[in-house]
């Protein structure tokens, strides 16, 4: 609407829009103080002191869309549901009763057995069909070398095939590294100089992730990070004829902070080194640099080519960009890992009544789906089904 035409309305112009020569703002105009009725002629409905205005000249408003909770739900754009969930589960078996993880407030070390079916048994009840199995492994048990991490009756083979018969449906999912087994506590082999040998752990992943093929995993996800495990793991596979378990790798696993939560629950960080041994403190030898995006890009391309099945970004929130990035850089399904440090940022502020913890965790995972992610893993998955259900 231009000055004329407002003029013809019987309304003035305001004075700024003259002086500026611009299309009038019928808005400013109404918020001068004259044209707002103190008394009088208030309109129902509205608070005493609301400006009366023409209304706006709008082609496009957008908020028509979003007038009725039956039609927001009728166009939304990202939908969320237990099927896309993946549930770590940590289990143990130093004594019968759960344990829980200080820094993970309701998670829990899961008793090896019934517990591990229970819990299970559970997040099935409420629609979510797959798991990631993480064993806590006794100290006794780690060496330099990582041994324990293809042994066919290790604590995570065993859980597998008590899982499978339990439950033949459950899709399991594994983790293909050596850190729960390596009594230094990184991925990979670790030479006395404080490298972490490339080649010389891939053979080792090679004999987990058969290993864990042969105890009935469906598909092996290796988060190790180091170049050329996903073909490797991929040839050793078929090798042994297990051409038809899935190999989802972390394409894009980043050396972060948030991962403290979860070595806490699987005593698995970096131990100190000794004089003749130097243990690298972190694991920014292998693990991405988080400032970097398009080294993201050239991962994914080197995990494709080597036949991975999914590709998954970790952590999640800080990492929305990566995921973005993957969803559109190929056609393999990405998955994102909402990691331990995150889910104890919510399960923190929500404790304390900062955050509402329902609406802020849903909120997250509806992010995942609209950065692109097919597949969640999620320590929530059980507790977001049960909101998904409706249930308080
Ligand atoms: C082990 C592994 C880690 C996580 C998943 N697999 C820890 C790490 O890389 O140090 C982290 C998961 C989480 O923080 O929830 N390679």
């Amino acid at each position: 609407m231009n000055a004329t035409q407002l003029r013809g309305l019987g309304r003035a112009p305001c004075t700024g829009c003259l002086r500026r020569r611009l299309v009038i703002c019928n808005v400013a105009e109404a918020i001068r103080p004259a044209v707002v009725s103190k008394n009088g002629n208030a309109r129902a409905g509205v608070p005493e002191g609301t400006p009366i205005v023409t209304p706006q000249d709008l082609p496009s408003r957008p908020r028509r869309n979003r007038r009725s909770e039956t039609f927001r739900s009728a166009i939304r754009e990202s939908i969320v549901s237990p099927a896309n969930f993946i549930l770590p589960i940590f289990v143990h078996e130093e004594g019968s009763n759960n344990i829980p993880i200080a820094s993970m407030p309701g998670i829990y070390r899961l008793a090896f057995g019934k517990n591990v079916i229970d819990y299970v048994a559970e997040a099935r009840s409420y629609g979510v069909n797959q798991v990631v199995v993480f064993p806590k492994t006794p100290d006794h048990l780690k060496t330099p070398t990582a041994e324990e991490a293809f042994n066919p009756n290790g604590l995570s083979q065993r859980t597998i095939r008590l899982l499978k018969d339990s439950f033949p449906d459950l899709e399991v999912y594994t983790d293909v590294a050596l850190d729960p087994y390596n009594s230094d506590g990184h991925d990979g082999i670790v030479s006395d100089a404080g490298v972490i040998l490339n080649d010389e752990t891939i053979e080792y992943l090679c004999r987990q992730a058969v290993s864990q093929a042969e105890a009935g995993a469906d598909v092996v996800s290796p988060s190790d990070m180091m170049d050329g495990r996903v073909g490797a793991i991929r040839r050793a596979l078929d090798r042994e004829g297990f051409t038809n378990v899935s190999i989802m790798s972390y394409t894009a696993k980043y050396a972060s902070a948030y991962y403290g939560p979860f070595r806490d629950a699987l005593a698995s960080a970096p131990k100190p080194g000794q004089a003749h041994r130097r243990i690298p403190p972190n694991k920014k030898t292998y693990q991405m640099d988080p400032a970097n995006y398009r080294e993201a890009v050239r991962e994914a391309k080197a995990d494709e080519a080597e036949g991975a099945d999914i590709m998954m970004v970790k952590p999640g929130m800080p990492y929305l960009d990566v995921v973005r990035l993957l969803r559109e850089t190929s056609p393999l399904p990405v998955a994102v890992y909402h990691v331990s440090g995150e889910y104890a940022m919510l399960k923190a502020a929500a404790e304390r009544g900062w955050l509402n913890e329902k609406d802020a965790v849903l909120e997250a995972m509806t992010s995942f789906r609209r950065a692109g992610a097919d597949l969640i893993l999620t320590y929530y998955g059980i507790e977001a089904s049960k909101w998904l259900a409706g249930e308080k």
